[in-house]
């Protein structure tokens, strides 16, 4: 979509919320309010996004530093209109058409966006309001209609009994044409709260000639407003509900669907199960026919069909087809378990590889280490990967058994096929098919009896 630029509101403490944080950076789903809108504008390939910041401005632009975007500062909070104003030198020789979006409504949909500017380019409007009708209007500026057209906005505070009962509410979501900036020069803080209200730009644009439109819409989800803690918690929930629905329409199963979490970009295949407890963070990605059991926390994880699951932290690990994972395994960053590996429980593995068929099923501490297919690894080994100032490498080849409460001194070297004694300490390389032992002997002494 060509043409237009986006201006996000987002000066505001956001004082309902109760917090030091600027509203616009509370997260749902993990997510920042802002980069909600940000993500949803951003595939239209806006000319310009522009952000106007302000209350905790450090935060919100250090956050957003990656992201093509520009900041302007708004240094007094005096309300929507002299926020979008402090935009004006940006847009100096711009022609396009100028969203303005609030910092707070995240769930607003890319489609439902593209349909306001399309109908304000169709309508050849001056400016196109985003309105719905919700069931409780408290705190939204009401829609002010006349013989059905739009006369003006009026805010919770400025709104008699009468339209306080208006249902039909203004989103904070509007497309203006280049107008915007003339109208914006004659708004005058006559109003409760004293402040610069876009909405009263819309009025002046009608009065003074230029074509308004309205795009209603029946999803007032969409265009929640987020203001204090139970509005996040209620987004929360909307997205949670979604999500599970579309799960459960897609052929996954959900034991219990009040105690779970699960985001709403996590994939999930086709007959997995989720047993009551688990989380699964966003950007997870897990196959068909798994099993996540209770109390299992999945972040950043890729996991192949069939495998399973049990009360386990697994953070950063890409995993293999028919693993097996726990009860009480602790799988980090940097693991890579191809299939059907097993890891059991009390093991933990950071930074490794670890070959198909390969086991590490009891009280194991795997770093830095690469295993090759078909290794057993004993209870309590232990890959010594740190010398207290850099970590080292351990190498075990294939068809390599280590026994029991193995102490694997890196940067080492384990050939093919050799098998390590059980309560060795392994210092040095050992060939392929070798025999290693590695410990005291056993010593038979008198017994003293008292
Ligand atoms: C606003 C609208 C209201 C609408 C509602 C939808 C006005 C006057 N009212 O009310 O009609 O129904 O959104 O959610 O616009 N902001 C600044 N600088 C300021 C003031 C606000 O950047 O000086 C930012 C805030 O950080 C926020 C956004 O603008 O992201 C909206 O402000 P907020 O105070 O939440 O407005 P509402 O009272 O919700
Ligand atoms: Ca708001």
């Amino acid at each position: 979509m060509k043409n237009f630029s986006v201006v996000i509101l987002a000066a505001g403490q956001g004082t309902r919320m109760k917090s030091l944080l600027p509203k616009v950076m509370h997260k749902l789903s993990g997510k920042p309010l802002v980069k909600w809108i940000i993500d949803a504008v951003s595939p239209l390939k806006p000319d310009n996004i522009v952000i106007v910041v302000g209350y905790g401005h450090k935060i919100v632009e250090e956050y957003l530093s990656k992201n093509n975007i520009k900041f302007v500062y708004q240094e007094k909070q005096l309300g929507t209109a002299h926020a979008v104003m402090q935009a004006k030198e940006i847009f100096k020789n711009y022609n396009g058409d100028i969203l303005v979006v609030s910092g707070d409504v995240p769930l607003i949909k890319t489609a439902t966006i593209s349909n306001l500017i399309k109908n304000n380019k169709k309508n050849s409007s001056s400016v196109t309001i985003l309105s719905t009708e919700v069931k409780d209007s408290f705190g939204y500026g009401r829609i002010i209609r006349k013989n059905g057209l739009f006369e003006r906005i009026v805010e919770e505070k400025d709104a008699n009994l009468n339209e306080r009962q208006i249902k039909e509410i203004n989103s904070g979501i509007y497309c203006f044409d280049k107008n915007l900036w003339k109208a914006l020069l004659k708004v005058k803080p006559n109003n409760a709260k004293k402040e610069y209200y876009i909405t009263d730009t819309i009025e002046i644009l009608k009065k003074s000639g230029h074509k308004v439109s309205m795009l209603f819409i029946k999803d007032e989800i969409e265009v929640k407003g987020i203001n204090s803690k139970v509005e996040l918690s209620g987004a929360e929930a909307i997205l949670k509900e979604q999500k599970i629905k579309e799960l459960l329409n897609s052929g996954v199963g959900i034991i219990d669907t009040n105690n779970v979490y699960i985001s709403y970009d996590a994939k999930i295949g086709q007959d997995s199960v989720i047993y009551p407890g688990v989380f699964i963070d966003s950007g997870v990605n897990i196959g068909k026919k798994c099993v996540l059991k209770g109390s299992s926390y999945i972040v950043k994880s890729k996991i192949a069909d069939e495998s399973i699951i049990s009360y386990s932290y697994v953070d950063g690990a890409n995993i293999g087809k028919k693993v097996k994972i726990g009860p009480f395994a602790h799988i980090r960053p940097g693991s890579v378990l191809k299939e059907n590996v097993k890891i059991g429980n009390f093991s933990e593995t950071k930074k490794s590889l670890i070959e198909k068929n390969s086991k590490v099923n009891h009280l194991s501490y795997i770093g830095d280490a690469q295993i090759g297919t078909n290794v057993n690894i004993g209870a309590g080994t232990i890959t010594c990967n740190y010398d207290g100032k850099d970590k080292h490498q351990t190498i075990i080849e294939q068809d390599v058994f280590v026994g029991s409460n193995a102490n694997i001194v890196a940067p080492v070297k384990i050939g093919r096929g050799a098998l390590i004694a059980a309560g060795s300490t392994i210092t040095h390389d050992v060939p392929k098919g070798k025999l290693a032992i590695a410990r005291a002997r056993q010593e038979l002494k008198r017994r003293i009896k008292k």
